[in-house]
This record gives structure tokens, C-alpha cells and sequence, in this order.
């Protein structure tokens, strides 16, 4: 499926995004994603495709004021019900933008955070969206994906698993094959925590500059 294909598909059934994704652990992803980044009341956090704003509402939860930025615009309108449903409205703002062009300026946010959206990125897509997370982030970033097992029969059980993902798109072999962490070093990012969640796993970094 083509990249604007992708997310013409998400926007449309937004509807059914919640649903699915809460049985394969998403919620506990949101919530570790959130908790993992420290989020502290009054910070201010960006949360890059953020969907349905799974970790955007975890982090407003906790105090943050928060931007959820995305493509979609399916996704983004039921991002602001379930913030309005959940009163907190006034901490959250959704903006249809593209990651690869973050309209805020540079040192505008203590935590950015980008969860499982990186694999779905063609891989000039994936080099700039982390350039731009890295130029608006102050202090820390936070990226949650796939834990790509290396090698041997869990890396075969691994492409099996993610069938759909591979037919889906025609980048995911090319995130399977490079290392996140190297991803994250090459956009400036100095990795301080790694940490497992199920199938999940989150990088915490700082920034050098
Ligand atoms: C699999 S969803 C993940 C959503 C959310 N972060 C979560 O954890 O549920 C990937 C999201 O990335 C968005 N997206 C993909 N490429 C984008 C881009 N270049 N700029 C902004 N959003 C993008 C899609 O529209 C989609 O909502």
C-alpha cells in the first residue's frame, strides 16, 4: 500500500483503530510510554503521530501540556472526543501536521514521544521524521517500537507474526534490518534507557544539543 494509501486507510477506520490495537497491548504500551518518559505536571510534550492520541492522553493524564501532532485526520477527531470525554481538553491540542516538517521551533518541547509509527515509514521518511523530533525536543525523547529480535528461530517467528506488516508496506523489511538504537544515534540522540513492554520496546533519549 502506497504511504498516502496508509493513511487514508487509518483515517477512515479510526473508528476500529482503539479496538484492535487494545488487543495487541497497546493500552499498557500508552501508559509505559507515558510513565517511561516521566511526563511531570505542567511539562510541555509533544506526541509525534500520535493516533487516536493513545500517549497523548496518558501524558496529560499525568499534568503535561500536550500536542498531538498527525496526518490523518480520522485519527486526530477521535483523538479530541476521547480527550473531551475524558476532560482533558484543556491540556491537549491536536494538529493535523506532518512529522517530517514540525511546524514549532527548535527546543519547544522537554518530552517528545513517537510510538509504533516509525516502522510504517518509507526509510528516507523514518531519517527525517527523527531529525525533526530531535530538533523540537529540549531535553528528552521517547520512542516506542517493535523489538526486533536479531537472529535465529525468534527472528523467523517474528517475520511470520508480522506477515500483514511486510505485505502492508514495502519499508518494513528495511526497518526490520537497522537497528533502532543506530537510528536514534545517527539523529543525535544519545540512548539512557531501554526498557521492555510485551513485543514493545522504548528507548528513552537525550538530546546532545
Ligand atoms: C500505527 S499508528 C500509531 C498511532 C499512535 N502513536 C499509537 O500509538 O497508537 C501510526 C500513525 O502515524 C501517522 N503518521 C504516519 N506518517 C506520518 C507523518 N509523516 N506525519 C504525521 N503522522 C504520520 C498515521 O496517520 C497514524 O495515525
Amino acid at each position: 500500500m502506497s504511504r498516502p494509501g496508509q493513511i487514508r486507510f487509518l483515517s477512515t477506520l479510526a473508528t476500529f483503530y482503539d479496538p484492535v490495537v487494545s488487543s495487541l497491548g497497546f493500552r499498557r504500551l500508552w501508559e509505559r510510554v507515558a510513565e517511561h518518559g516521566a511526563a511531570a505536571a505542567g511539562e510541555r510534550c509533544l506526541d509525534v503521530c500520535t493516533g487516536t492520541g493513545g500517549v497523548a492522553l496518558a501524558l496529560a493524564d499525568r499534568g503535561a501540556e500536550v500536542v498531538g501532532l498527525d496526518l490523518a485526520p480520522g485519527m486526530l477527531a477521535r483523538a479530541e472526543r476521547k480527550a473531551r470525554a475524558r476532560g482533558l481538553g484543556d491540556r491537549t491540542r491536536f494538529l493535523r501536521m506532518d512529522a517530517r516538517s514540525i511546524a514549532f521551533p527548535d527546543d519547544s518541547f522537554d518530552l517528545v514521544t513517537c510510538c509504533m509509527a516509525l516502522h510504517e515509514m518509507a526509510e528516507a521518511e523514518r531519517s527525517t521524521v527523527l531529525d525533526e523530533i530531535t530538533r523540537v525536543a529540549r531535553a528528552r525523547v521517547l520512542v516506542a517500537e517493535y523489538r526486533v529480535p536479531a537472529q535465529g528461530l525468534s527472528a523467523r517467528l517474528f517475520s511470520l507474526r508480522h506477515a500483514f506488516e511486510y505485505l502492508e508496506s514495502d519499508d518494513f523489511p528495511a526497518f526490520v534490518r537497522r537497528d533502532v538504537t543506530d537510528r536514534l544515534a545517527c539523529a543525535g540522540l544519545r540512548v539512557d534507557d531501554v526498557a521492555d513492554v510485551g513485543r514493545y520496546r522504548l528507548w528513552l533519549c537525550s538530546t546532545s544539543h
